[in-house]
């Protein structure tokens, strides 16, 4: 089976993702930040819709293509298959058969550095199959030739010589068990698997990332900083504020340094150019096996909190449901015994 990543290439341990930029104009200038801030790998994806907007950023950045990782992902948008929505991706402007063209205004790039499917639920009619979809796109440069339909591409671009070998395929939100699934039958691994990473589900995805190193998949890591965005008041807030205080850094510092220590690729976001600089800083930070120790432990205890949570709140339903259910049998005088 060959190896995900072909020799010499290489992925950049962290990345700006656009999911939650929008779209539009803002999308764009939020991007070109990231890029001036140092940012070279650059995560979107069919769903976020803002394909086009992150291309025109790249475009505008006046770096060479290769000097930049561009990731998107297979999302079935508009029911379409794995090798029409790449075409879809990469597009920029096509002529028609009666001689005008059509703007379609995409990435505009004439390949991607990293295709993943986006979810296994994507992979249909199954894996095995979704996989060999990709192989083959991998086989022909991400389409790059693929095509009957001319493209129009940047002229003199360096792109235009670059091997296909560099263009690498992979997944996302997959598990063990898809893993194994898709590797039983593949004949290229996935390069990466972009999962859902941070201290309070670390305990049940950390297998998922151990499965990749024993494969050589590499780990990508997205939403790590969930305890600031989504869970604040947890755990995991003591331990990552400490570590903060006496390092003299920013708790998303601490959280993306926490990650790294994973031996993952951390796949971030921000709108705001001061804290990109600090993502970037943060792959400077060295954690203690202490540090990283604590925000493990503290992650494991909100897990187990919010597992019985959930539990109580599962009850909870059921009693207030078995209550109304004997409320009204007692209304329309049914006897339930
Ligand atoms: N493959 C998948 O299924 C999948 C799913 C989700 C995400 N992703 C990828 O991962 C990328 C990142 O996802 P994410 O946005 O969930 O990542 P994240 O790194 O967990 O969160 C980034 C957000 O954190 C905010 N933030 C940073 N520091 C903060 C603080 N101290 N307090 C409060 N908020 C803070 C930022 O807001 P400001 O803008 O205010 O700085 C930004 O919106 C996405 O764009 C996408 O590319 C992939």
């Amino acid at each position: 089976m060959d190896a995900g990543f072909a020799a010499g290439t290489s992925i950049p341990s962290v990345a700006f993702g656009t999911w939650t930029l929008g779209g539009g104009a803002q999308a764009t200038d939020y991007v070109e930040q990231a890029i001036s801030v140092g940012f070279s790998h650059i995560d979107t994806a069919q769903s976020y819709r803002n394909e086009e907007e992150a291309g025109k950023a790249i475009r505008e950045s006046g770096l060479a293509r290769e000097d930049l990782y561009i990731t998107t992902k297979f999302s079935g948008r508009d029911g379409l298959d794995i090798e029409t929505s790449i075409k879809n991706s990469l597009k920029f402007l096509r002529f028609r058969a009666n001689g005008f063209c059509t703007v379609l205004l995409q990435l505009g790039v004439d390949y991607v550095d990293l295709y993943l499917i986006h979810h296994p639920r994507l992979a249909t009619p199954d894996i095995p199959t979704a996989w060999a979809k990709m192989e083959k796109l991998k086989q022909d440069g991400l389409v790059k030739s693929a095509s009957p339909t001319p493209f129009i591409r940047f002229e003199d671009s360096p792109l235009t010589f670059c091997s296909a070998r560099r263009r690498s395929i992979g997944v996302s939100n997959f598990g063990v068990p898809e893993l194994q699934i898709l590797l039983a039958s593949a004949k290229v691994k996935p390069a990466a698997n972009q999962i859902l990473l941070h201290p309070y589900v670390h305990a049940r995805q950390s297998p998922i990332i151990e499965f990749g190193n024993a494969h050589g998949i590499v780990s990508e890591a997205y939403s790590v900083l969930i305890p600031l965005t989504h869970q604040p008041g947890g755990p995991v807030d003591k331990p990552v504020n400490d570590i903060a205080s006496r390092l003299q850094v920013k708790p998303e510092q601490v959280l993306l340094a926490w990650a790294k220590s994973k031996g993952v690729v951390v796949v971030t976001s921000s709108t705001k150019e001061e804290r990109l600089k600090g993502y970037l800083a943060a792959g400077d930070l060295a954690l203690t096996a202490d540090d990283v120790a604590a925000i493990d432990a503290a992650g494991a205890k909100g897990a187990r909190r919010q597992k019985v949570r959930a539990f109580v709140s599962r009850v909870a339903v059921v009693a207030l449901a078995a209550a109304v259910g004997f409320g009204v049998c007692g209304y329309l005088g049914i006897d339930l015994i």
